[in-house]
């Protein structure tokens, strides 16, 4: 796990030293972990006011707007902390874009100290994610 971690990151950590598109960087990134990991949904929301709205993604169809605080990804905006979902069925207010969703990991994303986006993950399988995931993710997120 931390050996695929290590060559995502350098990969990143290469992208985003010759392009600074935070846009172009996102669907990158997404492409990358999402092929790396083969986790069923890997994408971005960029704050825009009060709302969350829809980046880039790999994956199914998602929701478009997430209002702040709710949900998983308006929750880690307004904690402005990593939150790890080993069950989303457990998280009350978790919002399923995709019915098949069992867990989700969801990383805010600081410019200035203040949240601009998240990096929001799911997978299929229940407890996909650890410490390990966020550790890694958070590093990669502060790359952009
Ligand atoms: N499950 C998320 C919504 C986004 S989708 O998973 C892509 C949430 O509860 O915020």
């Amino acid at each position: 796990m931390d050996e695929k971690y290590k060559l995502v990151y350098q990969k990143v950590e290469a992208m985003a030293s010759m392009e600074h598109d935070p846009i172009a960087n996102m669907a990158n990134i997404a492409a990358l972990l999402h092929e790396t990991f083969g986790w069923w949904w890997t994408g971005f929301y960029r704050v825009q006011g009060e709302t969350l709205v829809l980046g880039p993604f790999q994956g199914p169809v998602a929701c478009t707007r997430i209002q702040f605080g709710r949900g998983v990804c308006g929750t880690a905006w307004k904690m402005r902390e990593t939150i790890v979902v080993p069950d989303v069925e457990q998280f009350p207010g978790h919002i399923a874009c995709s019915a098949l969703s069992r867990s989700e990991i969801v990383v805010p994303i600081f410019k200035d100290d203040v949240v601009v986006g998240v990096l929001d993950i799911d997978s299929k399988e229940l407890s996909a994610f650890d410490q390990t995931d966020a550790f890694w993710l958070e590093k990669i997120v502060a790359l952009l």
